[in-house]
Formats: C-alpha cells, sequence, structure tokens
C-alpha cells in the first residue's frame, strides 16, 4: 500500500517513521485541489493521510488571534483534500480533533459518542469541528479523531514532555490516545478503508496524575509539581482559554474489527519505554 501523507509535523513525521518504505511524506504546500492533483500525479498513492492542520505555536492559544490562517489549515485545507481525493476517486483519512467536545456529554456514562454534535468554544476546535461537519457526509473518508497524544519517543508535543516539565498541572482526567496504537489503527483504517468518524482513543480514561505518578516510578523519582483545580488554569494566567477535557467512547472501530489497548495497559509499556529512550538520550548528550 502506498500512502501519501501530507502534513510535514510531529504525526505526519511520526507516522512516515513508522511505516518506512510504505509512505510518502508530501513537502507541498497545498492552497488549491491543483497542487494535490500534482502530488497524486507524481507519487500514484493507493490512499491519502491528512495530518496537515494548524495547532498553534507555542500552543493552541496562538489560534484565538490567528482566525484566518486557522481556518485555512483546519477547514479549507482539509475540504480540499477531500475534494481533490473525491475526483480522483483515492481513499482519504483526515485526522480530526477529540477537544471539540468541552465537558461531559448527555449520555449516561458523560461520554461523547462518535455521531454526537461537537459542542466547541475555542477558535482552533471550532475550525476542526468544521472539517467534521462537512467532510463526515463524504462516502469514502474516514475522520480519525485523536486527543493528547502520549508517546514512547521524546518531543515537546508528546504529553509525557509537556506534563513532566509544567511546575503547575491541572488535575483532570480524560480520553488519550496512546501513538503507537494509532500508528497500528490508521495503518488497519487504511488498509480496510474504513469510512465514517472514529474516535481513536484507548478504551478507559486517564488522569494527568496517573501519569505523573508513572513517571515518577519510571522516570524520574525526583520529579513533582504543583496540583491546581481546572479553573485556575485561565484564573492564574497559565492560558488564556480554558482546555477541552472529556470522555470519548470508542465503538466505531470495532465494527472494522481494530481494538486499541486499554489505556491503563498501554500507558505503562508506553512509560516503560519512554524511560529507555530518555537513557538513551542522556547518554548521547
Ligand atoms: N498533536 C496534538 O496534540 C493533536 C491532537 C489532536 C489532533 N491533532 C491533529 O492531528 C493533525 C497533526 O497534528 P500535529 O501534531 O502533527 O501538528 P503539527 O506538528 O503542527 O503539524 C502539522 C503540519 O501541517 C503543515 N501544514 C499546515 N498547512 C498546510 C498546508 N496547507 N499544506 C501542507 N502542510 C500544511 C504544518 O506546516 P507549518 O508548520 O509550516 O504551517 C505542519 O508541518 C492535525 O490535524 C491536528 O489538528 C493533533
Amino acid at each position: 500500500m502506498k500512502i501519501l501523507i501530507f502534513g510535514r509535523g510531529y504525526l505526519g513525521n511520526r507516522l512516515a517513521e513508522a511505516w518506512k518504505d510504505e509512505a510518502i511524506l508530501s513537502d507541498v504546500r497545498i492552497t488549491s485541489k491543483e497542487d494535490a492533483f500534482a502530488e497524486f500525479a507524481r507519487h500514484q498513492p493507493d490512499v491519502v493521510l491528512n495530518a496537515a492542520g494548524v495547532r498553534g505555536k507555542p500552543n493552541v492559544d496562538w489560534c484565538e488571534d490567528h482566525q484566518l490562517e486557522t481556518m485555512r489549515g483546519n477547514a479549507i485545507l482539509p475540504m480540499i483534500l477531500a475534494d481533490a481525493c473525491a475526483e480522483a476517486g483515492l481513499y482519504l483519512l483526515h485526522m480530526g480533533s477529540g477537544c471539540i467536545f468541552y465537558g461531559d456529554s448527555a449520555h449516561e456514562d458523560r461520554a461523547w459518542k462518535e455521531e454526537d454534535h461537537g459542542n466547541p468554544d475555542v477558535v482552533y476546535s471550532r475550525a476542526k469541528w468544521a472539517a467534521d461537519l462537512v467532510l463526515s457526509t463524504l462516502p469514502n473518508v474516514a475522520i480519525a479523531r485523536i486527543r493528547m497524544p502520549i508517546d514512547w519517543v521524546p518531543s515537546l508535543n508528546n504529553m509525557i514532555d509537556k506534563l513532566s516539565t509544567y511546575p503547575k498541572v491541572i488535575d483532570v482526567e480524560n480520553s488519550v490516545t496512546i501513538i503507537e496504537d494509532m500508528i497500528d489503527v490508521f495503518h488497519q483504517m487504511l488498509e480496510k478503508k474504513a469510512t465514517g468518524i472514529f474516535h481513536v482513543t484507548n478504551p478507559g480514561t486517564m488522569k494527568h496524575r496517573e501519569l505523573l505518578d508513572l513517571y515518577h516510578e519510571l522516570v524520574d523519582q525526583n520529579h513533582s509539581c504543583e496540583w491546581i483545580h481546572n479553573d485556575e488554569l485561565v484564573g492564574q494566567g497559565l492560558a488564556k482559554k480554558g482546555r477541552s477535557n472529556n470522555f470519548l467512547s470508542n465503538t466505531r472501530l470495532a465494527e472494522y474489527g481494530i481494538h486499541m489497548r486499554p489505556v491503563d495497559v498501554a500507558l505503562r509499556d508506553t512509560m516503560t519505554k519512554y524511560a529507555e529512550a530518555k537513557k538513551i538520550q542522556v547518554r548521547e548528550e
């Protein structure tokens, strides 16, 4: 299978490295259908994966004052790619985000289902939800929503690196995505050409405390932080807007015989591998 990936950022690179010869990481900035057609002609892919987007740098608060860039990267770009893929008869897997949901759902278990409508507040999430609304009407497209990537590879984008370096951490519980599992799930989705909306999150939920307890146990026994209430994030000036915290139910993958490890099992395995990777990093420095 030849997989053409758009988006040479954190996750596009992570996927391309994992899939090696099967993947082609496009180096073109897509602003029109013609740009996409030229890439299809150049690489002759079997399937397309959109890992391009605008998340904001240094963080998502940037999007609050850069609405047009956020709209172009997260709403218009996916629509251009979906349009081009439809015309070329190519299957598209688009990376969505679980942060289109804020708080608890109205369901008894408080989790959001794939077919639920988003209730986004911030500029980034609104643009992501706009793409989901439109792309989910198309027949040959999957929207794979992930949340809070947790990876054994150290990186500034990894939740382990982020949480372990914050002096103050909010005490919250969420659905999360273990990146090693996501890579495998995406590959199966591409092979099976799964369509519709999918929550690519590990079954179960994770408290930030659980991640940092494991970090303390397996990576750094000297680690400590101050725990603050979720409301204090904005109150103390640590963020412009409150972050989305939620539980997602992951039910649609099973329709395709695709399963993810329970989050507690996957998190311990990931933290063990992360600790090893950190040791190697320190030895090489
Ligand atoms: N990482 C997360 O925490 C997270 C969580 C949930 C969902 N997601 C979603 O997962 C996807 C990938 O995220 P990521 O973490 O890999 O983001 P990332 O590191 O910011 O990478 C996104 C890449 O897309 C590129 N891009 C933007 N507009 C483009 C265009 N028109 N044509 C081609 N490339 C373009 C960006 O280039 P420039 O930097 O040069 O603009 C950047 O290299 C995004 O859709 C994101 O919304 C990520």
